[in-house]
């Protein structure tokens, strides 16, 4: 997989070279361009943004560096025809989510712009639109300084999707909305991940739950099911919400129990489901 970075702070980008990302990017399984916008710049001050037209505060990034730049990488990666996506980090974009990053990971090509100040200007994208794939996403509802610790959070979670990048393959569809969702239909599906536990048994006096012991795989099943729950309504009744809402057949009896017991509202009909 090819990842082109365009940013004002290409020194920001350093920790892609660290960790799981570092090794996968030194075996060759994704190739990183980090590109300085200021090179599309020719003027003596490298000048990117400029004041808004019809007034507000903070300035906007000028469409030429960007226009050029994207021009610059788009043709040195093979060009238009060559699939990429452009991806805008904004927090006006819609939310990046884990289904979000399994179908950027399995993308030939993603090119990310990071914007500034008050965001790029309007045109850059619809221009962009004309010859690629352009999608503006927000990683939440709070608003950065820029583009750039966005692109850094959906890189790490692009990237341990691709294989061979995580020590362990299970992990990446173990953990929390690892499941692809409610649509799934996985077995935790919807729900976000119960704690974990390893060595040693007993820390500080507090033991480890002794089904993880026991060996007995449906009990231990059951056992992580009920963590997933209580944590999920304790920390996300939305997505308790969503399951009830969406896939009321997804919750067994037990669920049910489980989800009450949390404090969770299931009604008796639920419950006798
Ligand atoms: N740029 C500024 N805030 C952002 C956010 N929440 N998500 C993505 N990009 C951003």
């Amino acid at each position: 997989m090819r990842i082109d970075v365009i940013t004002i702070f290409p020194e920001y980008f350093g920790p892609l070279s660290v960790s799981l990302i570092g090794k996968a990017a030194a075996r060759g399984d994704i190739t990183f361009g980090v590109h300085d916008l200021r090179h599309w710049t020719h003027d003596a001050h490298r000048t990117v943004d400029d004041t808004p037209f019809g007034g507000g505060p903070g300035m906007v990034m000028k469409p030429e560096p960007w226009g050029e730049a994207l021009d610059a990488v788009v043709a040195a990666g093979g060009g238009a025809g060559a699939d990429a996506l452009l991806v805008i980090p904004t927090p006006a974009g819609v939310p990046f989510t884990q289904q979000h990053a399994a179908r950027y990971a399995a993308q030939p090509w993603l090119i990310f712009a990071c914007g500034r100040y008050e965001g790029i200007d309007g045109r850059v994208a619809d221009e962009a639109r004309s010859v690629l794939a352009v999608e503006e996403v927000s990683i939440g509802d709070y608003v950065l300084a820029g583009g750039e610790p966005a692109v850094l959070v959906m890189t790490e979670a692009i990237c341990r999707l691709l294989p061979g990048v995580l020590g362990n393959a299970e992990s990446a569809t173990d953990d929390s909305f690892g499941f692809g969702g409610i649509e799934s239909g996985g077995p935790m599906a919807g729900l976000v991940e119960g704690p974990s536990y390893t060595r040693p048994r007993v820390w500080r006096d507090r033991e480890v739950p002794p089904v993880l012991l026991s060996g007995d795989h449906a009990a231990i099943a059951r056992w992580r099911r009920d963590g997933a729950l209580r944590r999920t309504a304790r920390n996300r009744p939305d997505l308790v919400a969503r399951l009830a809402a969406q896939a009321p057949g997804a919750l067994d009896r037990r669920d049910r129990e489980v989800l009450s017991e949390a404090g969770f509202p299931v009604n008796a009909e639920d419950v006798a489901h």
